[in-house]
């Protein structure tokens, strides 16, 4: 499979707890494409694409904004801090990228007093908590569907936005000092004023996103969704309460957007070649030893939006197999293989036993998910690898790659019902390999 054959629609999501590599695969497919769209989530998302020697870290706009023709979207399903959209726009200018950006009016703004909420609940959640990334994503969420959010458009209609913020401001207010017996300083008339200058500053970008792409689509353009997160962390079948605040499954890639697709697919789903988790909740495969920590340091793995150190684990396949079901994977990108060079052997989870029962797909029962222990196969690791190595084998293809790492990804493959057509070696464009044999 090619990278030119790619169909009229490519959904791009996390197959795991998020931080799988979206950005780079984003990236690598965004220059053929027209437009490139974020549907869900917020700046909880911290996305990596590097580019030579200039790294870039964005969280709100889509990873194809490096390339001067796909139109960037973010689309309704997206929760805006617009504080934080400014400094990324103005960010990528400083650097000579000038955003070919269109948001949708329809997109929630993350307001001041959901930061404060965010930090509430998180007291107040204990052990049931997700350790979130304090970007305000639930609480802004939960207003959307209590139906007194902030909409993107409301910043520039003064009138209504007078009228919506003093209902969320007032409910908000109440809910921090009354329920949570927290301090709550913010000032109405500052978020105002402040609001409607971010919503000035942004109207060149604000649009009928819905309408930009349904022409789009009836022409036949292409276009390319990018996941945030990862399929652990979706509100409805992702380890709840131990989630974010959004879907992430693929089929959400048209709520998240308002562009219905009945065309042709691919689904492509990023994998790790082991697991990483920022934030709480059980972790069935978690190691902590050496190994773990050898591996977080070899991968650089610090979130990319907090800088917290990510927890590691082994490839859990239980976890991959819903990933593929619940998000109708064509295929899956397996990345970070270069990191696991040199580990010998390879452990991988392909089941979970629960007391006396034997699981092979994810339950939904929290209880037993808490009691869950995996059960691992191991399999032969290869060699060390170096620059040159990962060079020559992309150069080559996928023949070329050690055959023990071959057996790994076959072996994955087997396991979960799902091509891996696409093996990333390295952060950059180039160190990647497009399986040709399937
Ligand atoms: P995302 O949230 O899914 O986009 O992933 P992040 O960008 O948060 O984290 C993935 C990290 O791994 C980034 O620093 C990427 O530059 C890096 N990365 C992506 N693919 C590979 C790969 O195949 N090998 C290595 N060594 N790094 C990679
Ligand atoms: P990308 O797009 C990894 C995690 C947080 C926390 C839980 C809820 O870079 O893959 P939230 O702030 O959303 O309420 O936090 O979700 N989380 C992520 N973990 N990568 C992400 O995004 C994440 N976005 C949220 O750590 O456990
Ligand atoms: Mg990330």
């Amino acid at each position: 499979m090619s990278k030119s054959k790619l169909s009229q629609t490519t959904i791009i999501v996390g197959a795991q707890w998020g931080d799988e590599g979206k950005g780079k695969i984003t990236d690598f497919f965004a220059g053929e494409c027209d437009y490139v769209v974020r549907f869900q989530g917020g700046n909880n998302a911290g996305h990596t694409v590097i580019v030579g020697d200039e790294v870039y870290k964005l969280h709100l706009i889509p990873s194809g904004v490096l390339y001067s023709h796909p139109l960037s979207v973010i689309g309704a399903g997206v929760v805006v801090d617009p504080k934080v959209l400014l400094s990324e726009i103005a960010s990528l200018k400083e650097r000579q990228i000038e955003p070919k950006l269109m948001i949708s009016e329809r997109a929630h703004v993350i307001m001041p007093y959901h930061i404060i909420m965010d930090e509430c609940l998180t007291g107040h959640q204990g052990e049931l908590a997700a350790g979130s990334t304090k970007r305000g994503i639930a609480p802004v969420y939960a207003d959307k569907m209590y139906r007194h959010g902030i909409r993107m458009g409301d910043l520039l209609e003064p009138a209504i936005f007078e009228e919506k913020l003093t209902k969320a401001f007032s409910f908000n207010k109440n809910v921090i000092e009354g329920a949570f017996e927290s301090r709550f300083d913010l000032s109405f008339d500052s978020i105002y004023t402040e609001y409607l200058d971010y919503g000035e500053r942004l109207k060149e970008y604000l649009a009928d996103t819905e309408l930009e792409l349904y022409r789009g689509y009836q022409k036949g353009k292409l276009f390319l969704f990018e996941g945030a997160q990862g399929m652990s962390l979706d509100v409805d079948h992702g380890l709840y309460p131990h989630t974010t605040s959004s879907n992430m499954a693929a089929g959400h890639a048209s709520t998240g957007s308002g562009v219905g697709l009945n065309g042709d697919r691919r689904v492509i789903g990023v994998a790790k070649a082991y697991v990483t988790r920022v934030g709480i909740s059980p972790f069935t495969t978690e190691q902590t030893d050496d190994v773990a920590v050898r591996l977080r340091e070899k991968g650089h793995e610090f979130g990319t939006t907090t800088g917290r150190p990510r927890r590691i684990g082994y490839l859990d396949l239980v976890q991959l197999r819903q990933a593929v079901r619940v998000h109708g994977l064509t295929e899956i990108a397996l990345t970070k293989l270069d990191i696991l060079s040199g580990f010998n052997p390879i452990h991988i989870c392909t089941a979970y036993n629960i007391g006396e029962e034997h699981f092979t797909e994810m339950p939904a029962s929290l209880e037993k998910i808490r009691r869950a222990e995996p059960i691992t196969v191991e399999l032969e690791g290869w060699e060390e690898t170096t620059p040159e190595d990962i060079d020559n084998y992309c150069n080559k293809g996928y023949d070329s790659l050690p055959m023990s790492m071959q057996r790994y990804i076959e072996f994955i493959e087997n396991e979960v019902n799902c091509p891996i057509t696409i093996i990333s070696l390295g952060p950059e464009r180039t160190q990647t390999i497009i399986r040709s044999d399937i």
